[in-house]
């Protein structure tokens, strides 16, 4: 296989983690970091290896040595950083949530086929073999026909009007940082458009301090919560005719799941351990992708992304919530 230059635009907590996860990745080099200041870039390049770092984000664009971006900014920025990079024809994989909605969405899929390249929202979830796991289980029937989904994503993070998750600018708020996981699971097992959704929000200053979120299909529903008021186990259970999922703490990030039959007993234990630190496993995917000539993972593709755009661009809608940008 080739060696793919990573190039990472952003420099903040989940770019650090990005960074460790591609040092320790096969195929992948620690190629071009971009920031908004370039003594920013400068020392975020010498802390991690790579080769080159940039003052600006439209610099490691214009690169044509890169082979993929990844984009580590706010939600409210991942609509221009995107068009930026797709329009000098890069390959992109862009944090979640991917944009602040489902129209600008839709036009950086329109710009990724006409540019022709590869494009990827980095739900990192959705690529873990412990996921993937939990897929087969249900695919393979071993909890019959699902009919219930109750996921949380829960933090005690203190009020910082500094920090992105509390900015209106930034597409702060619950749903869009937390909210989309859930969301994310409950749409690819139950389908991504339930007949009914019913929402509520706590709203502080202009962005989601906490959510709850149902949603309704013809026979099964998805009981959603995610928010920043308190600490939960954040489990995610699964439950259908036959038997029952259940992912470890985190879900969305946990190494272990555990298959119940109907009576509750204890089918199946799956702990599968990280290789770096968990995100080893978009970027490797992302790689196959690119390998393959492939412009769209079919681990995550890109109408489930907009499915999921669409769900919570429908709460928000509900909320009354509208973003500076928008
Ligand atoms: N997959 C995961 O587990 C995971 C975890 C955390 C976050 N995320 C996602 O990753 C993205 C970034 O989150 P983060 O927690 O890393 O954020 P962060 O620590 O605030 O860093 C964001 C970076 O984006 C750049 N930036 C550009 N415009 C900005 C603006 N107006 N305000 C602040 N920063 C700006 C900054 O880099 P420069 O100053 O260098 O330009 C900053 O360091 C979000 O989309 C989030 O949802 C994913």
């Amino acid at each position: 296989m080739k060696k793919y230059r990573w190039g990472i635009i952003g420099t903040g907590r989940i770019a650090r983690s990005f960074a460790v996860a591609i040092k320790g990745s096969d195929n992948a080099v620690l190629y071009a970091v971009a920031s908004r200041s370039a003594d920013k870039a400068a020392a975020f390049a010498g802390e991690f290896g790579f080769e080159k770092s940039f003052g600006s984000y439209a610099e490691l664009a214009s690169d044509s040595s890169v082979d993929i971006v990844y984009i580590a900014t706010p939600m409210a920025s991942h609509f221009a950083d995107s068009m930026l990079c797709i329009d000098h024809g890069r390959n992109v994989l862009c944090e979640k949530s991917i944009a602040l909605n489902s129209a600008q969405l839709e036009k950086m899929l329109a710009a990724a086929k006409d540019k022709d390249v590869f494009f990827m929202e980095a739900m990192w979830m959705k690529c873990r073999p412990t996921y993937l796991k939990a897929l087969e289980w249900i695919n393979t029937g071993r909890i019959g026909r699902v009919r219930y989904i109750k996921a949380d994503f829960c933090c005690s993070v203190p009020y910082n009007r500094n920090d992105r998750l509390f900015s209106p600018e930034c597409g702060g708020g619950a749903l869009l940082d937390l909210g989309v996981y859930p969301i994310t699971l409950a749409a690819d097992i139950l389908g991504s458009s339930p007949d009914e959704i019913i929402t509520d929000a706590n709203i502080i200053f202009g962005v989601d301090m906490s959510n709850s979120i149902t949603l309704r299909y013809k026979d099964s529903a998805a009981v959603l919560q995610s928010g920043f008021e308190m600490q939960l186990p954040n489990r995610a259970l699964i439950s259908g005719d036959e038997g029952m999922i259940v992912f470890g703490e985190g879900f969305h990030c946990s190494s272990e799941i555990t298959l119940f039959d109907r009576e509750g007993r204890e089918l199946e234990r799956s702990i599968i351990p990280v290789i770096v630190n968990g995100y080893e496993y978009e970027i490797l995917e992302a790689q196959r992708c690119l390998e393959k000539g492939l412009k769209e993972s079919p681990l995550v593709t890109h109408s489930s992304t907009l499915a999921v755009m669409r769900i919570m661009d429908k709460c928000r809608k509900d909320w009354g919530l509208v973003y500076p940008d928008e």
